[in-house]
């Protein structure tokens, strides 16, 4: 019974252990303070390539911290039909104090792993790869470059897009998607 109250609690965090109160937020993380939260794409984002058919996906992110100067991140996409999982990507976002250098650690579910780095200026995140590793597997084209950029709109809207050059193309938007915070 003990742990099915628990299991109800609002104050579960999605892990095993039932979470205390909220984390006081590091300071450092105040530049970025603007995407913490739950974001679920309204509309559903758009998907584009010059050797993909358009597409449209779903996406449930979740920004969070646990007092630390750091974020961490999930970004979830489903297929909008059959609501299937698609890419899946998780990670942090580290502040360097006293500046405005932003650095994206991402580990993502196709065995892409990745550094980005830039910078936040006001509600507006830009950043670009500076290290992409594969496993040793991954299917054909690669990709060589990413950049994304993160900002909250004046609807108070998260916005992402990504960019990417593979092996065979050169950079070219591959996902555009506005969030709305739920
Ligand atoms: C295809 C990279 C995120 C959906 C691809 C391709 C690459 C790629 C290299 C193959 C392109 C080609 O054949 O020329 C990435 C990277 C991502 C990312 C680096 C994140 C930084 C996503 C997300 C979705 C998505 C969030 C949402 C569902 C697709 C689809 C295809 C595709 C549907 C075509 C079919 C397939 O190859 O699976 N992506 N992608 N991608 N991507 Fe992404």
């Amino acid at each position: 019974l003990d742990e099915l109250q628990r299991a109800s609690s609002p104050h579960l965090n999605g892990l095993l252990l039932p979470s205390s109160e909220p984390p006081t937020m590091n300071p450092v993380l105040e530049p970025l303070s603007w995407m913490l939260g739950t974001w679920l794409s309204d509309p559903p984002g758009a998907g584009t390539f010059p050797t993909l058919q358009p597409f449209q996906y779903l996406e449930e992110v979740h920004i969070s911290h646990v007092g630390q100067p750091m974020l961490n991140f999930s970004f979830n996409a489903f297929h909008p039909d059959t609501k299937k999982p698609m890419h899946r990507e998780c990670g942090f976002i580290r502040l360097q104090p006293d500046t405005n250098k932003v650095a994206f650690v991402s580990a993502q579910n196709t065995g892409l792993v990745e550094v980005e780095e830039g910078e936040v200026n006001g509600h507006e995140l830009s950043i670009a790869s500076h290290s992409i590793a594969r496993i040793s597997f991954a299917k054909e084209p690669h990709v060589e470059q990413i950049t994304r950029k993160f900002r909250l709109n004046s609807e108070g809207k998260l916005e992402q897009t990504v960019s990417m050059a593979t092996s065979t193309q050169p950079m070219t938007q591959h996902l555009h998607i506005t969030y709305r915070k739920v």
